[in-house]
Parts: C-alpha cells; structure tokens; sequence
C-alpha cells in the first residue's frame, strides 16, 4: 500500500528502509522522501517503521492509507 502518495512510497520500502538501517522518520526523509512534499504521510510512515522494528503500535494509532 502506498503510505506516501506524493512520493509513490510503499510500505514495504519502509520495511526495506528499516532493514537497511532507518531508525527515525528523519531517516526515511533523507531515503525514501516522505514527508517533503504535503507531510499528510508522517503519522503513517512512522507507525510502519515502528512496526517494522517490531514495535507495537501507539494505542490510538491505527494505520490508515494516505489520501
Ligand atoms: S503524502 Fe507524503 S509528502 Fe505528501
């Protein structure tokens, strides 16, 4: 699923990111793009790298597609 449409980002490229070593949304900026164009892909693209860290999501969080 695209996470970030403005950049055509997957989330499986951040899963990718994440096993290269992207720890931080800051990483996946400088990787992959996100954010840097309308940012409505922050939220998301750091709850996918959470998890694929293994982390659990933050309650309340919930991953949604990006418009
Ligand atoms: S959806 Fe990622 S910058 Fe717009």
């Amino acid at each position: 699923m695209y996470v970030c449409v403005c950049k055509a980002v997957t989330d499986t490229q951040i899963r990718e990111a994440a096993q290269d070593g992207a720890r931080t949304l800051k990483d996946l900026r400088r990787d992959l793009g996100v954010t840097r164009d309308c940012g409505r892909c922050a939220s998301c693209a750091h709850e996918c790298l959470r998890e694929a860290h293994g982390e659990q999501p933050k309650p309340g969080k919930v991953m949604r597609k990006a418009a």
